[in-house]
Order: structure tokens, then sequence, then C-alpha cells
């Protein structure tokens, strides 16, 4: 049994990683920190967890105690928190998958452009290994540090990845429409994210350069051996909790039919254990009403011959393919044992 901790645990994607870990065959939680809640049950906080975690509370932040107690630490804390955690994590040897953006790009300058802020530890952004695993199998197994996606950037690179690597379109148009539920603000409401204002929203943000198009360029470009890629990114705030549908729109390069964009997406993710492909009844394209609750991601597409476009999609839901259940998937394979484990359960429905 490998003994992992949870920073962050009280909110929404720590108490995602604390729901899927409960059941996991592998592992035991044996730290959880919250400093608004230190020596609260973990069910004062997360109610759905009532008769998990009997023995366990919530914790302060202390990374002696994370030493004495944990073998792997995933990190759950808003930008610019994790920056002073991890370095003396993995000092000590731990082994850390980081779900906030503090080590997923490898520029230390864009720390600057796109958080506004100095990176303290450049040289760990080159030791990080980006936490996709349909890209990056092999290095996270052998990763101390895993630095897991944005919900918003792996929607929209598991939507990409086959047709950019296909050859068939163009690299410096591509614009990407993403929709995701509230769950994606956290839990502490703010004037945006507090009910009566989110919900039944249909609200665009960030749409002259969302955070995330570093991350996606920078991918995307690593794919193609250093060949820029360009991507407009604008995220919509929609009235769900969980959810997130990207929509890329592309233009093509080459006269290509649905049946060949099907075979290079269904020859890319062929053994990828949390990628399905949509085509057809009862609904053509992805949603991510159905993959709620799972580690699913769902891609489909369209193409439109006419003027030489094509939309290719992807549903996650955010708290799962975008944050925890991606971040369990990464922490399987770098204990080397099934990727799948406490990740098996089918989506709800209807949820
Ligand atoms: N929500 C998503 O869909 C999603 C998806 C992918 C990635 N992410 C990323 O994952 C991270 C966590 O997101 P979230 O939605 O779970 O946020 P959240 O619900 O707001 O939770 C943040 C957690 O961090 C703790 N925290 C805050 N400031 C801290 C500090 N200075 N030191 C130690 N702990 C601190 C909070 O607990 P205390 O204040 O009680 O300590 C809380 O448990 C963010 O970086 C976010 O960008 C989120």
């Amino acid at each position: 049994m490998a003994r992992v901790g949870v920073v962050g645990a009280s909110g929404y994607t720590g108490g995602e990683l604390l729901r899927v870990l409960a059941t996991h065959p592998d592992v035991e939680v044996t730290y959880a920190s919250s400093r608004e809640y230190a020596g609260k049950p973990i069910s004062s906080v997360h109610p759905n967890l009532r008769g998990y975690y009997t023995n366990l509370k919530f914790s302060n932040v202390s990374v002696d105690e994370m030493l004495k107690r944990c073998d792997l630490i995933f990190v759950n804390t808003p930008s610019k928190v994790s920056v002073d955690i991890t370095p003396q994590l993995l000092e000590s040897g731990v082994r850390v998958i980081d779900l906030s953006p503090d080590f997923r790009l490898k520029n230390p300058e864009d720390y600057l452009t796109w958080y506004g802020f100095e990176h303290p530890a450049p040289d760990l952004l080159q030791k990080a290994v980006y936490g996709l695993p349909e890209l990056h199998r092999e290095e996270i197994r052998k990763a101390q540090l895993v630095a897991s996606p944005g919900c918003n950037s792996t929607a929209a690179l598991l939507s990409l990845i086959p047709a950019v690597a296909g050859g068939f379109v163009e690299l410096d148009r591509i614009v990407v429409d993403v929709k995701v539920g509230s769950s994606e603000a956290g839990i502490k409401p703010s004037l945006g994210t507090h009910h009566p204002e989110r919900a039944n929203v249909m609200r665009p943000y960030e749409a002259d350069g969302h955070r995330h198009v570093a991350e996606v360029e920078q991918e995307l470009k690593n794919l193609l051996g250093g060949r820029e890629v360009k991507i407009a990114l604008v995220p919509h705030a929609v009235g769900s909790v969980r959810g997130a549908l990207a929509t890329s729109h592309v233009w093509l390069t080459k006269n290509i039919t649905e049946q060949e964009v099907w075979r290079m997406y269904a020859q890319r993710y062929a053994k990828e254990p949390f990628i399905r492909i949509v085509r057809g009844a009862p609904f053509r394209y992805p949603d991510p009403k159905y993959v709620i609750g799972s580690n699913y991601t769902d891609v489909g597409f369209a193409v439109e011959g006419r003027i030489s476009r094509a939309a290719l999609m992807a549903a996650i839901d955010n708290l799962m393919k975008g944050a925890a259940g991606q971040a369990v998937q990464a922490m399987n394979i770098m204990l080397g044992i099934d990727e799948r484990n406490g990740l098996n359960t089918p989506p709800l429905r209807p949820a």
C-alpha cells in the first residue's frame, strides 16, 4: 500500500481525490490538509464521504508531517502556493503530483506572461513532466514531479492531438471554444461564482487569452518537434456543476473525409483506456453529461468540406479527467500498477 497525502483536501479537486482514493485498492490516504478545517473530520466538509476516512482528520499544512506520513503527495492549491511547498517535498525524495498550474510550463518567462509572477524554482520546470498520459506516459512512469494539466487544456488537447499529429490542419489558426461547469472555479464563492450569479449563465471569460492557452500551445509544439502552433481559446462559464466541452474549430490543409478523420482518431487512441470515440446514436457528438463521475474523455468530430473546416470535440468531467481522475491515472502509472485502478466506475446517468 502506498501512503498518499492530499494538500488542499477541503477544496473541490482535493475532495474529488479523496472520493476516488477512498476505494482505490493500492493506496491509503494518510494525510489531508486544510488550514481552515484543521482538526475536523473529512466528512465535515465533504458529506458525500460520510463513513469513509473515519480515522483521518484534516491537518494543518506541515511539510514535516507530509514527509513523515506519505510516499506521494497530491497538491491541490491555488496558483503560486505549490511553488513554495513542492521543492521542499522533492528535496526529501517524495513524489509529487501537482494539480495547480505552478509546474506545467517549461519556459520560466511564460509564468510572468500568463500568471503574472516570476517563477522561484525555474530549474524544476525542466524536471516536471506534463501529466497527460496520452502524451507523456513513459516519462510519467519515472517522474518525481508530475504537473497535472488544467481542465480546459485537457479537453482542448485531447480534441486536437490526432488532427495536429495527422498533419491536415492549419497550425496558426485553431479556435477552441470551451464550455465549463461551475466547479472549475473552486469551492470559495466570489461575485462571479456565487450561485445566484453563476446559475444558468452562458458567460464568456478571458476571451483575449486564457492562461491555459500557454500549456496547449506548448504541448502541441512539443508533439510536432518544435513547430509553432497558435491557439485562440475562449472558455464559457455555463450553468452545470461539472463538465467541460471543448469544440476546436480547425481549417483543413487538404481534402479529408470524416471516415479518414475517424481512422486517425481510432488509431491514435486505440490503446487509451479512458478515451471513447462518439460517432452515432443516440447523440452524434460528445456531451459531458455522459462522462460525469468518470475519468473518460469522449471525443468526436464533424467535417464541413464546403468551407474546408472541421469541428473537433472532447467532453470531460472537469473534476475527473480534468483534475483528480487524471492525477490518479498518473499516480497509477508512477506506481507501476494498472492505470485503471480506482477509476473503473462508469459515468453517472442521469447526471
Ligand atoms: N476545479 C477544477 O475543475 C480544476 C481542474 C484542474 C485543476 N484545478 C487546479 O487545482 C487547484 C485546486 O483547485 P480547486 O478547484 O480544488 O480549488 P478550491 O476548491 O478553491 O480548493 C483549494 C484548496 O487549497 C487550500 N489552500 C488555499 N490556499 C492555500 C495555501 N496558501 N496553502 C495551503 N493550502 C491552501 C484550501 O484549503 P484551506 O484554505 O483550508 O487550507 C483548499 O482546500 C487550482 O490550482 C486549480 O487551478 C482545478
